[in-house]
């Protein structure tokens, strides 16, 4: 017990209580997925004849696909291209969704073999309600032949929102859609929306079972979707924060909880805060899909992106999500327990994030006690920010001064030390 401080303390326990409950289980998302979605960069253009770069098209699921490939992004794990609404044809025809003609002239099958024979994975957008949040047709009265349609399409990521549908039947439904999908034989990745709408969308908000949220999908959108600001970041972060102790337990390998995608590469957020939203998402353990143009992204976005030490700390292999342990003097202090165990002793990715909005780097102090943490030989500690810097070493009893810019964030992985890697 030694290892396990009071503040990890009931995260570590509701952790281990869940490997008794069962998750779907399809073989997917043994760590939290990781590519590109269209949907908070490009939203809902369809008129290609005016926006050609930015309408939802093939053109731009190949193109994204094209440079994910070829700068690096999946060698970096990120593998899945998915499209978000607004792709198909205002009618289903003979029962069927199609794609829009025009934007989708080959067909969703050649668009899911170019992807494949890319290496990536292949994902879209359905919705469970009547019509999608844009207005497309929605699911309902076509379950079956919408997850028919996915595996002859060899889909391999279904987001399955939650518009235009009533809460009261939404659970029943999300359960009865993947059970067709599983139907099929296609192994899908299944991310519901169905939490959003209980705990942010639909008045009175509730509290969904995310019991069944495990049993069901692979990964759920809790919380309301974001938009390109660090105000949304922020705003998604609180609830998190705010709820962890309650969302912690049931984020683990094969299904994770999800705060939507990361805005890095657009216009909403500075440098520093892109470093803030990356760092807190790693924490926790939050599917890494990135929604901006690959096309006009600037080299030092792409290098966070492609970051392979903050990647590790998002992937790593125990899926323990992580929290917000502090916030003083609007510094706030995110730590999460993740690989190597080394002599029964966690490491942990540790993150200080300003809110703060004062000019310089604030300087604060941080230690071993402060963080809770009590290997008696301390921790290395290693700036994930910062390759270059030379890792040093922090024990107990020591209290280390560290500056975080204004909204923007510092990010650590400490490792414990032990008697052999003293010596
Ligand atoms: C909802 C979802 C978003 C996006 C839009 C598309 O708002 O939460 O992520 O899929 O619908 O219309």
């Amino acid at each position: 017990m030694t290892i396990i401080n009071k503040n990890l303390l009931s995260l570590v326990c509701t952790v281990f209580l869940m490997s008794t409950v069962q998750s779907l289980d399809n073989g997917l998302a043994k760590t939290p997925p990781m590519g590109w979605m269209s949907w908070e960069r490009f939203r809902c253009i369809t008129d290609c004849d005016k926006y050609p770069d930015e309408c939802i098209s093939e053109r731009l699921f190949m193109e994204m696909a094209d440079i994910i490939v070829n700068e690096g992004y999946l060698a970096a794990g990120y593998e899945y291209v998915n499209i978000d609404d607004c792709w198909t044809e205002m009618e289903r025809e003979n029962g069927k969704i199609v794609p829009d003609k025009k934007r989708f002239p080959h067909g969703v099958k050649y668009l899911s073999d170019y992807i494949h024979s890319k290496g990536l994975k292949f994902g879209t957008y359905l919705d469970y309600g009547t019509k999608t949040c844009a207005g497309y047709p929605g699911t309902l009265g076509f379950e079956a032949t919408d997850a028919q349609s996915l595996a002859d399409w060899e889909v391999d990521f279904i987001k399955l929102d939650g518009c235009n549908i009533d809460t009261s039947v939404m659970v029943d439904g999300y359960i009865e859609f993947g059970k067709m999908m599983n139907k099929t034989g296609r192994p899908i990745m299944y991310s519901c929306s169905w939490p959003a709408y209980f705990e942010y969308y639909r008045r009175p908000t509730s509290i969904p079972d995310y019991d069944i949220l495990v049993e069901t999908c692979n990964l759920w959108r809790n919380y309301v979707d974001i938009d390109d600001s660090y105000e949304s970041v922020l705003f998604i972060a609180d609830y998190f924060a705010n709820n962890s102790d309650r969302l912690i337990p049931y984020a683990g390998p094969g299904h994770w909880n999800d705060p939507d995608t990361l805005l890095l590469g657009n216009f909403g957020l500075s440098y520093e805060q892109s470093k803030a939203q990356l760092a807190i998402w790693a924490i926790l353990a939050a599917p890494f899909l990135l929604s901006t143009d690959l096309r006009t992204i600037t080299p030092e976005i792409k290098e966070l992106i492609l970051n392979r030490e903050i990647i590790a700390i998002d992937q790593d292999k125990l899926g323990i999500q992580g929290k917000r342990l502090s916030a003083l003097n609007r510094i706030e202090t995110w730590i999460r327990p993740v690989s190597p165990i080394v002599n029964n002793e966690y490491s942990y990715a540790v993150a200080f994030v300003s809110r703060r909005t004062d000019g310089h780097g604030y300087a604060f102090e941080f230690s071993l006690e402060k963080l809770g943490l009590t290997n008696l030989l301390g921790y290395e500690v290693k700036d994930l920010f910062d390759s270059k810097r030379e890792s040093f070493k922090i024990t107990l009893g020591q209290s280390l001064e560290d500056r975080v810019n204004p909204t923007g964030a510092n990010f650590y992985k400490l490792t414990p030390i032990t008697n052999r890697a003293r010596r």
